[in-house]
């Protein structure tokens, strides 16, 4: 007698496992641990995986009305795209002309442009016409794989812009397929108005909007949002940054710091020593912050879509983070202004080529490892029994092929929570 479920998917030519390592991330030289099965199947129940293994012996134990025929193509876990700022309005398509012409980043940021004209322009949408705008992008993220989308506030910059944004990645979350983890990000920029007068700014996030984020998620039964600082030079500085994070962390904010992107202040540092989950960009890290990523509990999240973006030649050191022992993942970074970039597949071909990642170990930084940047290891990023059935089905039969080709989309299918979503 066979046992009914939901779903089989049968005849994969690979499926990519993708485990967890200890019941965390997987680290330094272990990284890139996919545990490929061979000509396997794949059967779901009630939206989770209830069993993996040879066809033969899936076929034999389970029956199903909803059989999906892979034909020898590889079947991977959904992405875990864990650092986003998908939810904005307008776009920076002139900035960009700028910076094709030799103005930096930081440059345009000083003169007013680069995030705060990103805040203009939210400040004047309203919240359902920045939902309208976001959607299409979770759409095509979700089209090139990515299950689950962490999404960022900060460009509101004042409460009640900021708390519109955190309704938004809300709404979005509730009525898209994809899952979003919403980060509070209210420390993206000094605003306009706060011009010369950081201190005072940090006043108000850790006075007025950490409070009244907190009241508006318990509000709508959420759990609390990952908070997040831009911690850099002329941004915010290394004990901002801490009173920002600790203020957060009061609160039941879990924590996250955007560091090192330009200049290494100690940011990462600050991130391992407060027992953040993840640390991003980590560009300019210094020796002592990489060989407290080995020791702590905290992901570096990089993100080669920036530099690439930026047409800059320094990428994240990631062979010298896995050989500290540290755990890595990789990231979108889904913005208007550095990298509007929605596929995980394109950012796996970056890492690959400028952070010298293995396709393993980048099919392992997109999948298991980014889940566990974002607190969700337990329930997303691996094909294992008990975990949510995000899965994606490739129309390759050997998943290096991923980091190998690039700009296009491998994806054919994708099943989320155990139904076909695309
Ligand atoms: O991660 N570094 C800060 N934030 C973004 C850029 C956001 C923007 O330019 O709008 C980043 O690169
Ligand atoms: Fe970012």
């Amino acid at each position: 007698m066979s046992e009914s479920v939901d779903m089989l998917v049968i005849n994969a030519g690979q499926i990519v496992v993708a485990p967890a390592q200890n019941g965390g991330p997987q680290r330094g030289s272990s990284m890139g641990t996919l545990g490929v099965l061979e000509d396997g199947a794949l059967a779901i129940h009630e939206g989770q995986i209830v069993a993996l293994g040879e066809q033969s012996t899936i076929e034999a134990a389970f029956d199903a009305d909803s059989v999906i025929e892979a034909g020898g193509r590889t079947v991977i876990p959904g992405f875990v795209d864990p650092h986003t700022h998908a939810v904005w309005a307008g776009d920076r398509a002139a900035e960009f002309e700028m910076r094709i012409a030799g103005a930096t980043y930081m440059q345009i940021m000083d003169a007013g442009g680069g995030i705060n004209s990103t805040v203009t322009q939210v400040r004047a949408a309203t919240r359902d016409d920045i939902i309208d705008q976001t959607r299409p992008r979770l759409d095509r993220m979700l089209a090139h794989g990515s299950t689950t989308i962490e999404v960022k506030t900060g460009y509101g910059l004042d409460t009640e812009n900021e708390i519109k944004l955190l309704d938004a990645i809300f709404e979005l979350d509730a009525d898209h397929p994809a899952d979003l983890a919403p980060t509070f990000l209210g420390a993206h920029s000094v605003p306009a108005e706060f011009t010369g007068r950081t201190d005072a700014y940090v006043d108000l996030i850790d006075d007025e909007m950490i409070p009244a984020v907190a009241e508006f998620v318990r509000a709508h039964n959420r759990s609390m949002p990952f908070i997040d600082v831009f911690c850099e030079e002329g941004v915010f500085d290394v004990p901002q940054s801490r009173r920002i994070l600790e203020a957060g962390a009061q609160a039941g904010m879990p924590l996250k710091i955007h560091a090192d992107e330009f200049v290494g202040l100690g940011g990462t540092g600050l991130a391992v020593e407060l027992g953040a989950a993840s640390a991003d960009h980590l560009v300019s890290t210094p020796d002592a912050d990489i060989t407290a990523l080995g020791g702590g509990n905290t992901v570096a999240v990089g993100l080669p879509g920036t530099p690439f973006g930026l047409a800059h030649h320094d990428y994240t050191p990631a062979r010298r983070m896995l050989e500290a022992g540290a755990a890595l993942a990789i990231a979108t970074d889904c913005n208007p202004g550095t990298a509007w970039l929605e596929s995980m597949q394109f950012v796996m071909a970056l890492a690959a080529r400028y952070m010298k990642l293995t396709p393993a170990e980048a099919l392992t930084a997109a999948t298991i490892n980014a889940a566990f940047a974002i607190g969700r290891g337990n329930t997303v990023g691996s094909l294992e029994v008990g975990k949510q059935a995000d899965l994606l089905i490739l129309d390759v039969s050997d998943y290096r092929h991923l980091a190998y080709r690039f700009g296009g989309n491998l994806v054919r299918t994708v099943i989320k929570s155990g139904k076909v979503v695309v």
